[in-house]
């Protein structure tokens, strides 16, 4: 593999968890590459960890050891400072149960990464919008977060996630609580936003159906990396 086309590297990646007086290991040293602009489905059964790794290669969490590599960098080398500001310039979250702040309205939510980041607020309200047009949420900008049904606060939460154009895209079953036709809209999304601006896509999910459409299929079986496929890409 060229060097130069390298974005995500996982070096033996391990993490367990202290229940008690017993340490659960989850990850058992997970190594992977990711080139950039690629898109990659992390595969699994509930509960093999991967929630886990996606919020280490997400720098929210530390592995016990092992590293993660983000276009050369090493998150663990940054002050904390530092890594809260490479986060939000580099990473877009989707998470798992969307962490949409409840006392601000859905615009706002998604306004709030690149207002964070020094967007002017007039520049930050017209990408917002449309962004929440593109997810089909252009009729629920003034509404707050309770009064959106899961799928339409998952919708939002993936507007938040492409509001500062992060190279590393990263989504926790983004079309877990979604029929079909909508899961389908979500990862047409994703796919365009990736042709604009090269993002790299690393995508949580239990579906099989959903994880064969992507190029690369990364799978979780035991604490480790059981299958790791590159194969031709499917349209959503
Ligand atoms: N903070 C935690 N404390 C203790 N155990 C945890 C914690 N987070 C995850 N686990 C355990 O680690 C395992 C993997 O969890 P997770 O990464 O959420 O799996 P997945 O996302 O694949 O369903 C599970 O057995 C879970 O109970
Ligand atoms: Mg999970």
């Amino acid at each position: 593999m060229n060097d130069e086309n390298m974005f995500l590297q996982a070096e033996d990646l391990c993490k367990s968890f202290r229940i008690g007086s017993r340490r659960i290991p989850v990850l058992k040293g997970v190594s992977f590459s990711v080139t950039r602009g690629d898109w990659v489905a992390l595969y699994g059964a509930s509960g093999s960890g991967k929630t886990t790794l996606l919020d280490i290669l997400g720098t929210l969490s530390r592995p016990d050891s092992g590293r993660v590599l983000i276009d050369g960098t090493d998150p663990a080398s940054l002050s904390a400072r530092a890594l809260v500001a490479f986060r939000r310039k580099n990473i877009g979250f989707v998470f798992q149960s969307y962490h949409i702040l409840p006392e601000l309205n859905i615009l706002e939510n998604v306004m709030l990464p690149s207002r964070l980041d020094g967007m002017p607020f007039k520049a930050a309200r017209a990408r917002a919008a449309e962004l929440l047009e593109s997810v089909g949420l252009a009729g629920r900008m003034d509404h707050r977060p309770g009064e959106l049904s899961g799928g339409e606060q998952q919708r939002a939460a993936v507007a938040r996630a492409l509001m500062n154009r992060p190279a590393l895209l990263l989504a926790d079953e983004p079309t877990g609580n979604l029929d079909s036709e909508t899961g389908r809209g979500i990862l047409k999304l994703f796919l365009r936003v990736r042709q604009e601006s090269n993002t790299t896509i690393i995508m949580v999910t239990h579906d099989r159906g959903v994880a064969s459409l992507a190029g690369h299929v990364v799978e979780l079986r035991d604490g480790v990396v059981s299958q790791n496929e590159q194969k031709e890409e499917m349209k959503p």
